[in-house]
């Protein structure tokens, strides 16, 4: 079965044999490959009652075991330790469908204020296990939250910021000013960016 490369990167992010709620499944296209490629039970949730119709389809076709269920975030979903999977929203949704007493892990690609998700999880006690960033006609960050381990969270972004393009991305979305492009990983400053970032996103 062939994934988009930003829908394949997502499933790399998840073990196999894992147990997963995916929020926003639409297609469920990520359910029915961890399903069948990575031994993984799936619930594939939507708010959305077409998208679970065209989910169903899919999952047919496919002739694999996914659970589906219509609702809105988590409400109605007796959680256990599952992954909780969002990904293609914007992070207030994602945050609204987080506001909840869990602690699951949690795999995440939103696609914008990402920031303010990583400072609101983190102030809930996540930190980052893994993140990456992938370029599908589109930059996408994927991130694996999990419950500390550790006390001292890793920077906001700097996972990431080690990506060539993407920083280049991002020194022009928020108009920093760099002069050598050869040697942009050291000049970049990446502490500007992230400082700028925050004081975005404390700004909300
Ligand atoms: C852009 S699609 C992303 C689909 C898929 N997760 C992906 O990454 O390709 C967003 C999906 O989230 C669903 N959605 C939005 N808000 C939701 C909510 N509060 N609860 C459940 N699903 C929601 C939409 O109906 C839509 O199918």
């Amino acid at each position: 079965m062939k994934l988009s490369k930003r829908l394949k990167s997502i499933c790399d992010f998840v073990p196999n044999n894992s147990k997963i709620i995916d929020i926003g499944a639409d297609h469920a296209l990520v359910d029915i490959y961890l399903t069948k490629e990575k031994n993984c039970k799936c619930l594939a949730t939507d708010i959305s009652e077409k998208c679970i119709k065209k989910a169903k389809e899919n999952i047919k076709k496919y002739n694999v075991n996914v659970k589906t269920k219509v609702t809105d975030g988590l409400n109605g979903i007796n959680i256990k330790n599952e992954i909780i999977l969002i990904s293609g929203m914007g992070t207030h949704n994602i945050l609204k469908i987080l506001n909840k007493n869990i602690k699951n892990d949690l795999i995440i690609s939103s696609h914008n204020d990402i920031p303010l998700l990583h400072k609101k999880l983190q102030k809930r006690g996540y930190r980052i296990k893994n993140e990456q960033v992938i370029y599908d006609k589109h930059f996408y960050i994927i991130t694996y939250y999990e419950q500390k381990k550790h006390k001292k969270q890793n920077n906001y972004l700097t996972e990431f910021i080690k990506d060539k393009e993407y920083t280049k991305y991002l020194l022009k979305k928020y108009e920093i000013k760099y002069k050598n492009e050869k040697n942009i990983i050291k000049k970049l400053n990446y502490y500007k960016i992230i400082k700028k970032l925050n004081k975005k996103s404390t700004n909300k």
